[in-house]
């Protein structure tokens, strides 16, 4: 990984997540995560729920609590869906705007922290660039308040891999038969580590990690996965195909990087590409998307994609998470 390091006093995160009783207590990685906990809160999910077209499910297991949403870095998606999440499950939710608040001034992290614990916050969902910053925050809040990790530098983004995780068993049941191959920025992608590690606890039957050369992960890095230089070779006879962006946030030396129109002809999912996959696979991205880069629009918009499926699936997820923690908080 290429994380850029904020903590070296780097604990492992799955120890931190956990309660002495099992019971989770923050959300910071999948990683490590039991097939208890991954079940119960997909299946959480599910029930959050509701058809196409309905109004959306409501509870009130939040009622009364306060959720600070604290993203360091941009988001759409996993801010918008956590704001609803809340506001779905009854919670007060404040969106702290970052440019604006004392951070700008030299607060430290922590101090954020314990302003916002002080005003009654009861659950911080943290995005940051650093590696390490929502475990830091967990190790040192109250106990009463828990933490969420909403996309941490290239190393986790949990409440993703979760909701990639249900939309492909909203698919298809038997993992252990599933070939998923995730294409792209594999290197820089807190999205791939992510489902990678949710995957391989169910048992995934192949998953296949596909890039350039110079977007591989380490070889040790998720060696359950098969890297794979060749988009052909990585999309043939897939159920899943997953496409990733190119976090060129994340990328601090562009040699080797290919060029806009090389990166699409070589590993683009194109119309024709998806040709080698299952007939009956599903596509997806995280977003944001390019569209052109590493997707292309006609794939996008095609009746295989299920890309705005995993957004619905996003606020279900944040719920399940949420209203999970909240079990734990009040069990306290
Ligand atoms: N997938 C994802 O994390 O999207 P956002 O950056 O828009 O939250």
């Amino acid at each position: 990984m290429s994380s850029s390091t904020f903590n070296p006093d780097l604990k492992d995160d799955a120890d931190v997540q956990l309660n002495a009783d099992g019971s989770l207590r923050h959300l910071l990685t999948l990683k490590g995560l039991s097939k208890d906990i991954l079940i119960e809160l997909l299946d959480s999910a599910e029930a959050f729920l509701s058809p196409e077209g309905a109004l959306p499910v409501r509870s009130k297991a939040l009622n009364g609590r306060t959720i600070a949403n604290l993203f360091f870095e941009p988001s759409t998606r996993t801010r918008a869906s956590f704001d609803l999440a809340g506001k779905r499950l009854g919670a007060d939710v404040l969106n702290l705007d970052v440019n604006t608040s004392s951070r700008k001034k030299g607060e430290s992290i922590l101090d954020t922290i314990y302003t916002l614990e002080a005003m009654q916050v009861d659950i911080m969902v943290v995005r940051d660039a650093g590696a390490g910053v929502p475990a830091y925050i967990a190790r040192n809040a109250k106990d009463f308040v828990s933490v969420l990790n909403a996309g941490e530098s290239d190393v986790s983004h949990p409440t993703q891999g979760l909701l990639d995780i249900l939309t492909m068993r909203q698919y298809r049941q038997d993992f252990e038969n599933m070939t998923v191959a995730i294409v792209g920025d594999i290197q820089h992608s807190r999205v791939a580590r992510s489902a990678a590690h949710g995957l391989e606890t169910l048992g995934i039957g192949e998953l296949r990690l596909v890039s350039p050369p110079a977007m591989a992960p380490a070889a040790d890095d998720m060696p359950f996965a098969k890297l794979v230089d060749n988009l052909d070779d990585g999309l043939r006879d897939a159920d899943v195909v997953m496409a990733l962006r190119i976090q060129r946030e994340r990328i601090g030396n562009l040699d080797g990087i290919p060029g806009i129109d090389e990166y699409f002809a070589n590993f683009g999912i194109s119309r024709e590409r998806m040709k080698l996959a299952k007939p009956t696979a599903i596509v997806m991205h995280p977003g944001p998307m390019n569209r052109g880069i590493e997707i292309e629009g006609i794939v996008a918009d095609s009746p295989q994609s299920v890309i705005t499926k995993q957004v619905t699936n996003g606020v279900a997820v944040r719920m399940a998470v949420l209203e999970r923690v909240m079990r734990t908080l009040d069990a306290r």
